[in-house]
């Protein structure tokens, strides 16, 4: 019997690994505790049709991500946004267009993490609470105290917070990752019957509480009867009102769109708040992936390189190609 490679997190690092080990040969079964892939990049389905409050788009700049985002795009899982991009700075709104090639899934964002999985075997809805060794492979235990295994190597790949908990077997890394901060975003979403009298699709935002706001509907592929925006609250925002009910997030962040956006804005029809606990790595990191060999365990994620959709499928091939260095 093949004993399968565990991967923990379906976002896109675990999916890169899954991949790279797949089509290397290896047997692998993927685990996450959401009912769906995608982790940062997952879209929300809403009756505003669906919405990408995570990852908003990608830059792809590593020539063997380049190349990755090319097959996607061949599929047609991803499509070049070219946003009206706008700059608010100092109270002001000015249009700010660049020559930057950005990348959104089509006909959602969540759509290239679906494409990745394929066929891959993947047990959702699953917090796996701890990663243990048998006398001679390795076995994992959910939050409802099921245990699965036999596995013959465990790939974690999860935000930092999260791997430090499973890294018990491994205090060297888990030291490492519990060193690494992350951030929380506050993500609203709003939509609107009639379109808002703005030629805005993407706004890069200083001095406010936003950091960043978006016209979902502006992406290629949406298909929304209303007029979506997406807006995310800067990081000390986010920390400062973290436990704030979501109903007054909403509140405060539509005020501070309603003030930047130089237009009259109606009382939206649809709205909603998600908040992510997780979102990003305080700072960029060089490690590519975290691995000990001999136990035959590999963290990966997004925050073990640039803490964007690019670092996090990078770090994921990184894990996979040491994995199967160590076997050869
Ligand atoms: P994740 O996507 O977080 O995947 C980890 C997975 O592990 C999740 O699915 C989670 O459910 C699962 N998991 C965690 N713990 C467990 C456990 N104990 N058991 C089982 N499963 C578990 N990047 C860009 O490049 N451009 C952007 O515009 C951009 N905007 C962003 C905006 C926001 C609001 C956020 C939150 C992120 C943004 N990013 C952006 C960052 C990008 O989304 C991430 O870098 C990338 O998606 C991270 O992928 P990952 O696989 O490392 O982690
Ligand atoms: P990028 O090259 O488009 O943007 C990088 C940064 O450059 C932007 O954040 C912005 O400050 C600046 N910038 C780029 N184009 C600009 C323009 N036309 N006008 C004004 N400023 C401009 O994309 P890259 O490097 O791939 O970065 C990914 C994006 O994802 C960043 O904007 C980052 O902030 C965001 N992100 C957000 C997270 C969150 O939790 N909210 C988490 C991770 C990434």
């Amino acid at each position: 019997m093949t004993v399968p490679i565990a991967i923990i997190g379906t976002g896109i690092a675990g999916l890169s690994a899954a991949q790279a080990l797949h089509a290397a040969g290896h047997a692998v079964h993927l685990f996450d505790k959401s009912h769906g892939s995608g982790g940062r990049m997952s879209s929300k389905r809403s009756d505003a049709g669906s919405l990408d409050l995570g990852a908003q788009y990608f830059t792809a700049r590593d020539r063997r991500f380049v190349d990755a985002v090319q097959q996607w795009q061949t599929k047609g899982h991803v499509a070049e946004w070219k946003p009206l991009l706008y700059n608010y700075h100092a109270g002001k709104l000015s249009p700010s267009p660049d020559e930057q090639v950005r990348w959104v899934g089509t006909p959602r964002m969540s759509a290239i993490t679906r494409a990745m999985r394929g066929d891959l075997p993947v047990t959702f809805s699953c917090r796996i609470t701890e990663v243990f060794r048998g006398e001679e492979h390795w076995n994992l235990q959910d939050a409802d105290g099921i245990t699965y295994g036999p596995f013959s190597h465990v790939v974690i790949a999860t935000p930092a917070p999260q791997a430090t908990t499973l890294l018990a077997a491994a205090p060297k890394l888990a030291g490492v990752a519990a060193g690494v901060q992350m951030e929380p975003t506050w993500a609203v979403a709003l939509a609107f019957d009639t379109p808002l009298q703005t030629p805005m699709e993407g706004c890069f935002v200083q001095d406010s509480a936003l950091d960043w706001l978006a016209r979902n509907r502006s992406k290629p592929g949406r298909d929304s009867a209303l007029d979506t925006w997406v807006l995310h609250a800067t990081s000390a925002w986010s920390k400062q009102h973290l436990d704030m009910p979501k109903e007054a997030v909403i509140e405060q962040l539509h005020g501070a769109f309603a003030e930047l956006v130089g237009c009259a804005m109606p009382a939206p029809a649809f709205t909603l708040a998600h908040r992510w606990l997780y979102a990003r790595p305080a700072t960029a990191h060089e490690w590519g992936a975290l691995s000990d060999s001999d136990l035959g365990l590999y963290v990966c994620g997004d925050w073990c390189l640039s803490g964007r959709v690019e670092g996090a499928w990078l770090s994921g091939q990184e894990a996979a190609r040491r994995l199967i260095e160590h076997l050869e």
